[in-house]
């Protein structure tokens, strides 16, 4: 069941509150505590996407919302790329994020999407600035049916098609310990980077482009 609401705190926090079955989601046309990864906050005025959904637990979870993100925007034209794990990105600009929680066995995952709404941060984009226009309940729609098709998929057809939108391989890139040279994504999911000791090292967490 999708939930329509006018003002929330946080779409991810409404859900959290319940126990709910997978698929049941909330769209609010504004939030007034946005949340983001690492603690941060997310920008969340009139005219932006707001969703979260439950969905069952999987490894690739982060990587498979963050293809159906993608191919979902290009099936409506726009070509986007995804910045592991699901950062969503488009002429190097942020065009929206995925904030995933555990909750016992099912996962809120979040959605943030600069749509009609201006954001105050310098490296962002917004459907509109681009020329774009999508219905909200129709990427809904689409969205989930793409993550229902990709959660058959084997863990090495999701990470190839993670490939098409990356923008990481071969990149330089540093996190919170260290810098190093993007190699591959592991069948896991893990981000793996050689260090300048020529150590290979499996990220978990989000890295920075230099
Ligand atoms: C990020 O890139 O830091 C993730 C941003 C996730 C934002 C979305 S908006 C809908 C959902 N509700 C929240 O409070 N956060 C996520």
């Amino acid at each position: 069941m999708i939930n329509v609401i006018d003002n929330i705190d946080s779409t991810n926090s409404w859900l959290a509150q319940f126990n709910l079955d997978f698929f049941d989601s909330i769209i609010s046309l504004k939030q007034s505590e946005g949340r983001g990864r690492q603690g941060r906050s997310w920008e969340s005025h009139e005219g932006g996407f707001y969703y979260s959904v439950v969905l069952p637990n999987n490894d690739l979870l982060p990587i498979i919302v963050g293809i159906s993100v993608a191919e979902v925007l290009y099936e409506n034209g726009i070509i986007a790329k995804v910045k592991w794990p699901n950062d969503i990105l488009v002429e190097g600009k942020k065009l929206g994020g995925v904030l995933c929680q555990m909750k016992g066995e099912k996962v809120i995952v979040g959605l943030g999407i600069n749509m009609d709404n201006k954001s105050s941060l310098e490296k962002s984009i917004s459907l509109s600035a681009l020329g774009f226009s999508i219905d909200k309940l129709d990427f809904i729609s689409k969205f989930n049916e793409k993550i229902n098709s990709a959660m058959e998929d084997s863990n090495e057809d999701i990470i190839e098609q993670f490939l098409i939108y990356d923008c990481l391989i071969g990149e330089h890139v540093s996190w919170k310990e260290g810098n190093g040279q993007v190699v591959k994504l592991a069948e896991d999911g893990r981000l793996v980077v050689r260090d300048s000791l020529g150590e290979l090292i499996f990220l978990t967490d989000e890295v920075h482009l230099q």
